[in-house]
């Protein structure tokens, strides 16, 4: 450091060493010299960040086998008391039943074990000694009487696992096990783990050795232990007592694959039959920090026999992978090609039986994702994001073709699959006997609640036009805290963008706006990630519209060049172009806005970005020719130096899909050369707020603290926010606030109203 520590950075003068151009702001005005208190707008109407940190938070349900009653795990953070409280919710599906809320004290997972049993999976014991157990918890439930709906017994002790790891867990009643996935190390034994894990912590030193990537993903260095799926019997006697076996057998010993897939693998990555586990893994022969190609496997539940592969060899990633109800066919999601992440993800099916593998939606240009056959295996049912909303689809299964193919010749039935549901996003479908499905949904105004569909025994899939399905909303989890609060379920544009595609977005507008009125509102552009995402109809506890609507600003939300969900082409036209086509796409979403409300007012216009967002805020303070005209913005875990993070960052097959190559490629150079931000900086001049957390290993640090490091010396108003545990997302409640407080804060500062 080359200043005494506490000597007020910004006033050092840079000026000396750097000369003012006519954009940079007088360097007392920097955010050091003028910081002042700032509150949230937090009256009883408006959904502030502190309602968001403390809303519940509900997970998917999930339907017991007889399809009466939901499980739903939901947190729920206290302010007060600085705690995450847990619960399991019980629902009822086919009765006006209140839901039953049991409290979790100390967390954990809960699973069916059977029609009115739960399993909860928890941690027991301290340091060495933790370990995880399982409890049974039966529900009492009776339509017709006054109890309705009651937890009669004391969990019961089920048995214990070797480790405090084990988790996702997918129980196969038939076959009398349990299957789930957990950590071990080179030798594959379950019950040796800990002894393992002793001997690493000891081993005298605290380095890490590579002679191969990863090295680390996500937000965790790479130890000695792989991710593994594991058997272990687990059974009801006559009298109701489940009990867990002691022999955890490793269904994925000495195969070099592993399963879930980190870091985001859990139990979609894996299904169950009453014979088989059907799993999707990295080809272990490739280097996985460079390769996205995943095969299927089904592998005896028992691990007698030895992993088969289902897919072709030729495919890139696959996604979750199920089985149908009777066990002869499988399913699961592909993309054509190894290296890319963002491709059309189609539907294969395979017969297990006959051994045939075919492509479903070879000619669908949207991207399925999560999958389920009905109960009869007659229908595929899966979700799939549509024009900005997740949608339910579904798609009867056609006779299986006589050998493999990816292209077989369906009638149109089996072609183009019916959506069941048109707004906000569902987060999977669960079909239940006699023609219903039940599924979860957020959207702009509401975290997740469960609906059920009813009446799909009566779809004709050839004329799906004339058949409405009946929804029932299931919960209402989150209706008591936001009631009298106005959020903005947002409003739908389109206009002409690069290429005359038409593109979409979402605005919102603030709590009191009216149309035609003279008072005039700030503004805020939003930029997603991904870049292949999209901002939707969803509910987010982290970049959520209605925050930004709630404090007052008029908010733009575009999905560009590069947004999924509206067909492949505008997915793939980001390729190598990222800062090209949608500047193009964003800045005339800009000029329809401001030209369609005259109450925004320009002069008071402020955008925020994270990851690729991120990337497209460091480009936009490079090229003031654009016209924005922004006066603040905030950059969260954003590309400063595209170039350097051709090798710094974890997954290297997603920089040489994007940019068209290796990162010392002459071509792939000369392109990074003109869409760096950092080859730009000469032109930065407006005040911006960086925030990084140290433990994003997708975009290191460095380069929030690059840009930061930028701004400074151009004596442009600054700041950086360091969140030292926090990987490529806030997570934490108190520091989702922190984050919360310091982007309005910043925004306040330029463009509040009492500026
Ligand atoms: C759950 O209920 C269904 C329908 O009543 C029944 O067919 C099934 O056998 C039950 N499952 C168990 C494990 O008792
Ligand atoms: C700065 O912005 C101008 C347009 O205002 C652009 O033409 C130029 O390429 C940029 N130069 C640098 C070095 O950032």
């Amino acid at each position: 450091m080359r200043f005494p520590a506490g000597f007020p950075i910004t006033l050092l003068g840079l000026a000396a060493q750097a000369p003012l151009s006519p954009t940079t702001p007088d360097p007392v005005q920097s955010v050091m010299a003028t910081q002042r208190d700032f509150k949230f707008k937090d009256d009883s109407s408006i959904f502030s960040p502190l309602d968001l940190v403390e809303l519940s938070r509900p997970g998917a349900g999930q339907p017991n086998d007889a399809g009466d009653l939901a499980l739903v795990s939901v947190s729920k953070y206290s302010l007060k008391d600085k705690k995450d409280y847990k619960s399991i919710f019980i629902v009822p599906i086919e009765s006006a039943v209140q839901p039953l809320e049991v409290p979790l004290a100390s967390g954990g997972e809960a699973f069916w074990l059977d029609n009115r049993t739960v399993g909860h999976a928890v941690d027991e014991g301290e340091g060495k000694d933790k370990v995880k157990a399982l409890y049974a918890r039966s529900f009492q439930f009776e339509t017709d009487s006054a109890i309705a709906l009651s937890v009669p017994d004391t969990p019961k002790l089920v048995g214990k696992f070797p480790t405090s790891t084990a988790g996702n867990f997918r129980l196969s009643a038939e076959a009398g096990v349990l299957v789930f996935a957990d950590y071990v190390h080179a030798d594959g034994d379950l019950t040796k783990a800990k002894e393992n894990d002793e001997a690493w912590e000891n081993r005298g030193d605290s380095a890490f050795v590579y002679d191969e990537t990863f090295e680390r993903h996500w937000d965790t260095w790479v130890g000695p232990k792989r991710s593994s799926l594991f058997s272990v019997p687990l059974a009801r006697s006559t009298d109701g007592t489940w009990t867990l076996g002691s022999k955890f057998t490793n269904l994925l010993k000495d195969t070099g694959l592993k399963c879930p897939v980190e870091p985001f693998g859990g139990t979609d990555d894996f299904d169950v039959s009453s014979t088989h586990v059907v799993f999707t893994a990295k080809d272990p022969k490739l280097p996985a920090a460079m390769h996205t190609k995943q095969d299927i496997y089904v592998v005896d539940v028992h691990g007698q026999s030895k992993p088969r592969e289902l897919t072709s060899g030729k495919q890139g990633a696959t996604h979750s992978p199920v089985f149908s109800k009777q066990g002869d066919k499988a399913a699961w999601t592909e993309l054509d090609k190894d290296g890319a992440e963002a491709d059309r993800a189609k539907i294969v099916i395979y017969d297990l039986k006959k051994d045939v593998r075919y492509t479903l939606t070879q000619h669908w240009d949207r991207s399925a994702d999560s999958l389920a056959f009905s109960q009869d295996g007659e229908l595929l049912y899966f979700t799939a994001g549509d024009i900005a909303r997740i949608k339910v689809f579904v798609l009867p299964v056609p006779p299986t073709p006589a050998e493999s193919t990816t292209d077989p010749d369906l009638p149109s039935e089996y072609r183009t699959p019916v959506a069941l549901t048109s707004s906000g996003a569902v987060s999977g479908a669960q079909p239940l006997s006699g023609g219903r499905v039940l599924f979860t949904r957020s959207s702009l105004t509401s975290p997740n609640d469960l609906f059920v569909l009813r009446g799909l025994q009566h779809l004709d899939v050839r004329a799906p036009a004339a058949f409405s399905p009946e929804v029932q909303q299931l919960t209402r989890f989150s209706a008591d805290a936001l009631e009298g609060k106005s959020l903005a379920s947002g409003e739908d544009f389109w206009f002409e963008g690069a290429e005359g595609k038409k593109v979409h977005g979402w605005l919102l507008k603030p709590p009191g706006f009216k149309e035609g009125e003279k008072k005039k509102w700030p503004v805020v552009l939003l930029i997603h990630g991904g870049p292949q995402g999209a901002w939707e109809d969803q509910w987010s506890t982290r970049w959520n519209p209605n925050i930004f609507a709630n404090q007052g600003y008029f908010t733009i939300a575009i999905n560009p060049t590069g947004s999924t969900s509206f067909g492949q082409e505008l997915t793939d036209a980001i390729t190598k172009d990222w800062g090209g086509k949608p500047f193009v796409d964003l800045r005339k979403g800009w000029d329809y806005i401001l030209e369609n409300y005259p109450e925004i007012d320009p002069e008071r216009a402020v955008a925020a970005g994270a990851s690729y967002g991120g990337y497209a805020i460091n480009w936009i303070q490079g090229h003031p020719e654009f016209g924005f005209g922004f006066k603040a913005l905030v950059c969260h875990d954003g590309v400063f130096s595209a170039a350097y993070n051709g090798y710094s960052t974890d997954e290297l097959f997603f920089f040489n899909h994007e940019w068209g190559g290796l990162p010392w490629e002459p071509e792939v150079k000369a392109t990074i050369a003109k869409f760096d931000p950092m080859n730009y900086v000469a032109n930065w001049s407006t005040p911006q707020l960086v925030i990084h957390g140290s433990k994003d290993y997708r975009l290191p640090e460095t380069d929030g603290i690059g840009a930061f490091h930028a701004l400074q010396e151009r004596n442009v108003p600054s700041r950086l926010v360091i969140f030292p545990d926090e990987n490529h997302w806030v997570l934490n409640h108190r520091n989702s606030l922190k984050w919360n407080y310091e982007v309005f804060r910043w925004f306040d500062k330029f463009v509040g109203s009492d500026n």
